[in-house]
């Protein structure tokens, strides 16, 4: 008995879509709690900061690029992808004053939120 001819076409499909799953799966991990990520109080504040801030561009558990580089290791390299030196006045300095396509938040941040934002960044 001849098998539907759709069955093949089908099957292609169903490969497709789990082939789909799986490399999207790669990129959202589960979210990390605080604690899972042991952060400490001023760390987790920072990382409120990122999430209203940063993380519609950047990722920052995922190597991968958002719209922009991910920031995963930013400080254990000794330069950024930009070619910079990966140390904290840089970085800050990129952060108050924006680059090319980043906003800069030297209006945006205040003095305890930018100290909570880098103490975090040196936990990626
Ligand atoms: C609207 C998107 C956007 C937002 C929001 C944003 N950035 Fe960026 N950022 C970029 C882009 C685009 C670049 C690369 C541009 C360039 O180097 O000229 C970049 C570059 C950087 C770099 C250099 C990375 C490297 O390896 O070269 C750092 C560090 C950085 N951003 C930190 C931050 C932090 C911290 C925040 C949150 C306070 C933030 N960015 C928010 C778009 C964004």
């Amino acid at each position: 008995m001849p098998r539907p001819k759709r069955a093949p076409f089908a099957l292609l499909t169903a490969i497709i879509l789990i082939v789909t799953t799986i490399l999207l799966a790669c990129d959202s991990e589960p979210r990390k709690s605080d604690a899972e990520l042991g952060l400490t109080p001023q760390q987790a504040q920072g990382r409120r900061v990122y999430d209203a801030r940063c993380a519609e561009c950047h990722y920052a558990y995922s190597t991968h690029d958002l719209r922009a580089p991910s920031l995963h290791g930013l400080f254990k390299k000794p330069f950024m992808k930009n070619g910079i030196p990966a140390n904290d006045d840089r970085v800050t300095d990129i952060i108050l004053l924006g680059r090319a396509k980043m906003p800069a938040f030297q209006q945006k941040l205040t003095q305890q939120q930018l100290d909570d934002l880098m103490v975090y960044l040196h936990t990626l």
